[in-house]
């Protein structure tokens, strides 16, 4: 009997989510964040806030896009985050429960909007922009470019000491379809020991749910009939294949994505599916 329950128990898929405390249940929940927490633990040491976002895009404005930043604690106890939401006082609190933020990413072009005021919160930090963009927006005040740490071209050998080798990273350069110029400009990211990639607009999650109004899920049929097309047959950038295998190497099976509904078994099939390298 204990055999046959060990062996169900085994059987059971993971959970995308781990239910939030009473004391994280601060907010409205909404599709874009369930449980309405101001943060989600998701992995051991890997935790999202989950965020509604509505776009400033003409005929976006009333859509809820939906946003994630994630949060690891590394090895020494500090906090890495990537893709910095809007910071209020329970993010404050629940952020200081964990660790002290010491690692603040911009992962790609498009997930910059609070990363100054963070930097600023944050000031002893170190900061990190995506490739080329701390040259052109130096108010913002990275103090690093993700793009030094890519000693091998797309990857690291070595990404920071301080990052205790629990965080891997991968750009995979993109473009504007038909031209050379860089568009989301995005580097990928693999919490080692959780088994976790972390990915900002490369992959997204939107559900279908009854749940989810009518203007989000006109989104994800555009995101996944015209703009997912366009991106597999005209964006990748160059060395995208060898970024692509560099990702594909590392060890994970969980997808934490910005946006949308992370994926808690065989993300490699799920992204393999999605950047249409196998059948869907
Ligand atoms: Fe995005």
């Amino acid at each position: 009997m204990l055999a046959l329950a060990s062996a169900a128990l085994a059987l059971t898929p993971p959970p995308v989510r781990r239910p939030a405390p009473a004391l994280l249940r601060d907010r409205q929940p909404t599709w874009s964040n369930p449980q309405g927490a101001t943060l989600t633990q998701i992995r051991e040491d890997v935790w999202l806030a989950e965020r509604p976002f509505y776009p400033t895009l003409p005929g976006l404005q009333g859509t809820d896009v939906g946003c994630k930043m994630c949060v690891v604690r590394l090895p020494d106890g500090t906090l890495w985050v990537h893709a910095p939401v809007a910071l209020d006082d329970a993010l404050r609190r629940a952020l200081a429960e964990l660790g002290e933020v010491r690692h603040i990413v911009t992962p790609n072009t498009e997930h910059q909007k609070w990363a100054a005021p963070w930097i600023l919160e944050f000031p002893d930090a170190a900061s990190y922009a995506p490739p080329g963009l701390r040259e052109k927006k130096p108010e913002v005040g990275w103090k690093r470019s993700l793009e030094e740490l890519c000693d091998l071209g797309v990857t690291s050998s070595a990404p920071p000491a301080e990052w205790g080798g629990a965080i891997q990273l991968c750009w995979l350069k993109d473009r504007v379809p038909l031209t050379s110029v860089p568009f989301f400009n995005e580097v990928v990211f693999a919490h080692v020991p959780s088994r976790t990639l972390i990915v900002t607009d490369l992959w997204w999650n939107y559900p279908s749910s009854d749940d989810v109004p009518t203007s989000s899920k006109i989104w994800k049929a555009a995101m996944d009939n015209i703009y997912r097309p366009v991106y597999n047959r005209l964006m990748r950038g160059p060395n995208w294949d060898e970024s692509y295998d560099t990702i594909m190497g590392f060890d994970f099976d969980y997808i934490a994505p910005c946006h949308g509904e992370p994926v808690a078994t065989d993300g490699k099939a799920v992204l393999a599916r999605h950047l249409a390298k196998i059948a869907s």
